[in-house]
């Protein structure tokens, strides 16, 4: 399979740096920014979820109504909609769009997010039912009958599903998270792992775990889950104009923060128990306190991979930035491709402009440098002719 690009939808101006309070959907900033996407030849945008903001399927089709190529992964967490909805929401996506919807799945990484929406449940528990939805999922895009479930968070009777992916093994699941529960259930059942953006030794570490239980799930080697693995690149023309952006940046994203338009950082917490889980007050998924705990070790780590706007924004979501000149930038992607990452996602600060300068100077250069590995790979000498 070849490497793949990831971008974020967003729905109208604001950014972090420039935030538009209230901002409302702009539809003509929507489609621009996605045909953006499609143009410069990004494989993936992904319309995530929050409790607080817009539905991800309306926004979604009206990207696969604007847009050609571009695949939509759409982030939906199991206690917003029944299994049975989903699979014909996913499923209604996916031919409105010729074959373009992804899942992103949620376990749910904090219990106050998920209480705003009325899921009480603990987060152990939230994977397991991420797990049962996942099965749910692809038996309601297979099943050529109808069918029963009996299971510890779902139940029905006789669900036929007459609303089927355009591909015959249906639409592809992607989890995230770095637990052991998410590499557990990730691992065994999807088709894409995400990842926040970590130091390449800590990444490759991830990815055993994720193919260590891909393969305790008895799945081949040939059948383990594609690496997303996600950043927030700083480009300028020079890797030294390209610093003094990102310490723009980060001055902006602390302003603002002063300034009550980011969310403040959760006070310091101590870790505490061996299951990884937080005081309260810290985040209480693993991904975001293994981004603080890499943080405090140091600002930047491998070739250009900057952690103080993970600490700015206390690691809410993917916040890891890659500072450096679109060559600084596409050698650290490429590092990312050599440990074993297929889906690179690239999102920045200013978020259209952004999109604009890694479609035209980055992603040309990471794909001349995987053309030319697969060159070499081919090569003479190298017993494939
Ligand atoms: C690449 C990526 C994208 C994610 N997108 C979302 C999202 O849109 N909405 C959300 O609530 N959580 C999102 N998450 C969070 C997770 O899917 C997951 O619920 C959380 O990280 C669980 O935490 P864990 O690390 O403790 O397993 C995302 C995670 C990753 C790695």
């Amino acid at each position: 399979m070849p490497t793949e690009f990831i971008s974020v939808t967003f729905p109208n101006p604001s950014t972090e740096i420039n935030p538009i309070p209230d901002a409302v959907i702009d539809p003509d900033y929507l489609v621009r920014y996605a045909r953006t996407l499609d143009d410069y030849g990004y494989n993936y945008t992904l319309v995530p979820y929050d409790s607080s903001s817009y539905d991800p399927f309306t926004i979604g089709a009206t990207i696969a109504a604007h847009t050609k190529n571009i695949k939509i992964i759409i982030a939906l967490r199991p206690n917003t909609l029944p299994p049975t909805v989903a699979a014909k929401a996913l499923a209604t996506l996916d031919q409105l769009s010729r074959g373009r919807a992804v899942v992103h799945l949620i376990a749910g990484g904090s219990d106050a997010e998920q209480a705003k929406e009325g899921d009480f449940i603990p987060k152990d528990q939230r994977y397991a039912r991420l797990e049962e939805y996942i099965r749910i999922l692809r038996r309601a895009w297979q099943s050529p009958d109808p069918f029963d479930w009996d299971g510890a968070f779902f139940r029905f009777k006789q669900f036929s599903n007459r609303v089927r992916p355009v591909a015959v093994d249906g639409i592809p699941v992607s989890v995230g998270g770095s637990s052991d529960d998410a590499y557990r259930v990730g691992g065994a059942l999807a088709d894409i792992f995400g990842l926040w953006g970590e130091p390449l030794k800590e990444t490759r570490e991830q990815i055993d775990r994720i193919y260590a239980a891909a393969a305790a799930a008895g799945r081949p080697e040939g059948d383990r889950p594609r690496i997303w693995v996600t950043f927030r690149p700083i480009t300028a023309e020079t890797d030294e104009l390209a610093w003094a952006k990102a310490h723009r940046t980060l001055d902006a994203l602390r302003a603002n923060r002063g300034a009550g338009t980011i969310a403040p950082p959760p006070p310091p917490t101590s870790t505490s128990t061996t299951t990884g889980q937080r005081d309260a007050g810290g985040p209480q998924n693993v991904g975001s306190q293994r981004l603080l705990e890499i943080a405090g070790r140091g600002d930047v780590h491998d070739r250009a991979l900057w952690y103080p706007t993970v600490t700015a924004t206390g690691a809410r979501g993917a916040s890891t930035a890659l500072v450096g000149s679109p060559q600084t930038l596409a050698e650290s992607i490429l590092d990312y491709v050599d440990i074993g990452a297929e889906l690179i996602s690239i999102r920045g600060y200013d978020n259209l402009n952004d999109a604009i300068d890694y479609g035209r100077y980055i992603l040309p250069k990471v794909r001349e440098g995987l053309k030319e590995r697969e060159t070499k790979a081919d090569g003479p000498g190298n017993g494939s002719g």
